[in-house]
């Protein structure tokens, strides 16, 4: 079978990096480059406790199976690219803002999340100042998601696939009402199934109403007499994640929809910066090392899109919105499936229920 992905970001990639491995001939067409767009800019955080509190029964089991993978599809990714990920399960502390914050956590405080009063919080993360205490989340995990990106480059190019950077798809040509080829500005390809994987992009092709959410993110740098926080820190709006191997500290995110637009802005810098310092007030004397925007790609519910469209032979796998470093494992796995006809759309994620 003749796969043709649009968009080599993570799902790309993954999926793509799957379909080889059940025996498929994959081309990847990306519009920029391997691993970009939201892959690149993320953080990294696979935030089970601190991200998807609010998500609907669906997403939260795909979530949770996603992080079950995650430690196998780790240690099979490198090995296969002889790359780290740097998967990091140092934990994450969701410090409240007030009271009332306090109270929705002490509700959520079962099995291995625990209730953590202000000096329990600071020995976790000696860099806190004054604090209400929070949730510990002991075995939370981020990634190095640009090193992810390029784990999975090596590995689906080493498994045979073809990746085509700076070639945008502009077309989908369909033969018989079955999507049947992908046209660029520079040559045709025909398929036998048409993915499309491009994230925020995405909208730009039929039928996948996906929009972009912009977000940005500061890097941060200690002095050498300081160290880096252990784990995640959530509190003030924003996240703190570490980065070890690159001694980098990330703060996160803005959340706008502003088209396609991703200069990042001295407005969401300084507000990143200062929660960050109101958190963990040394701070104050760490370098800004970076600054940078992406777009999630966002459904009009919320939720992501995993299967075919009214196209036969045409598939998305998009709208992932704020999980997708996440899901990647869950997404590679069910959406092969999906396209070898070895599983069914689950009906929440449906992409035809936009139609
Ligand atoms: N998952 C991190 C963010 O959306 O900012």
């Amino acid at each position: 079978m003749k796969v043709v992905i649009i968009g080599a970001g993570v799902a790309g990639l993954g999926i793509g990096w799957r379909l080889l491995q059940a025996g498929c001939a994959v081309t990847i067409l990306e519009r920029a480059q391997a691993g970009g767009g939201a892959s690149w800019a993320a953080a990294g955080m696979l935030a089970v406790t601190a991200e998807l509190e609010d998500a609907a029964e669906p997403e939260r089991t795909l979530a949770l199976r996603a992080s079950a993978l995650w430690p196998g599809f780790a240690a099979e990714l490198e090995a296969a690219s002889g790359r780290s990920l740097f998967l990091n399960a140092g934990g994450a502390l969701l410090l409240a803002g007030d009271g009332a914050e306090l109270a929705v956590m002490q509700a959520r405080a079962e099995g291995e999340l625990r209730i953590v009063d202000a000096a329990d919080a600071r020995a976790q993360v000696p860099l806190l100042g004054d604090n209400l205490g929070g949730l510990w989340s002991p075995h939370e995990s981020h990634v190095d998601n640009r090193a992810l990106g390029e784990a999975l480059t090596i590995a689906f190019l080493k498994a045979g696939g073809l990746l085509y950077p700076n070639e945008a798809a502009v077309r989908i040509e369909e033969r018989g009402g079955r999507a049947s080829a992908v046209l660029t500005p520079y040559g045709r390809y025909d398929a036998d199934a048409v993915l499309v994987a491009a994230g925020a992009w995405s909208s730009l092709l039929d039928q996948i109403p996906i929009v972009p959410v912009k977000g940005e993110v500061i890097a941060l740098m200690p002095p050498t007499s300081a160290a880096l926080p252990g784990p995640v820190v959530w509190g003030e709006h924003v996240y703190c994640v570490p980065r070890p191997h690159l001694g980098r500290l990330l703060v996160g995110a803005t959340v706008e929809e502003a088209g396609f637009d991703t200069s990042p802005t001295v407005a969401a810098r300084d507000h990143l910066r200062a929660s960050a310092e109101k958190l963990m007030p040394s701070l104050r004397g760490w370098t800004l090392s970076d600054h940078w925007a992406g777009l999630r790609p966002k459904s009009p519910d919320g939720l992501p899109l995993l299967g075919p469209t009214a196209t036969a032979g045409l598939f998305v796998a998009g709208g992932q919105y704020r999980n997708g470093i996440l899901f990647t494992p869950a997404i590679a796995a069910e959406m092969a499936d999906l396209i070898l006809g070895k599983s069914q759309v689950i009906p929440a994620f449906d992409p035809r229920r936009f139609a």
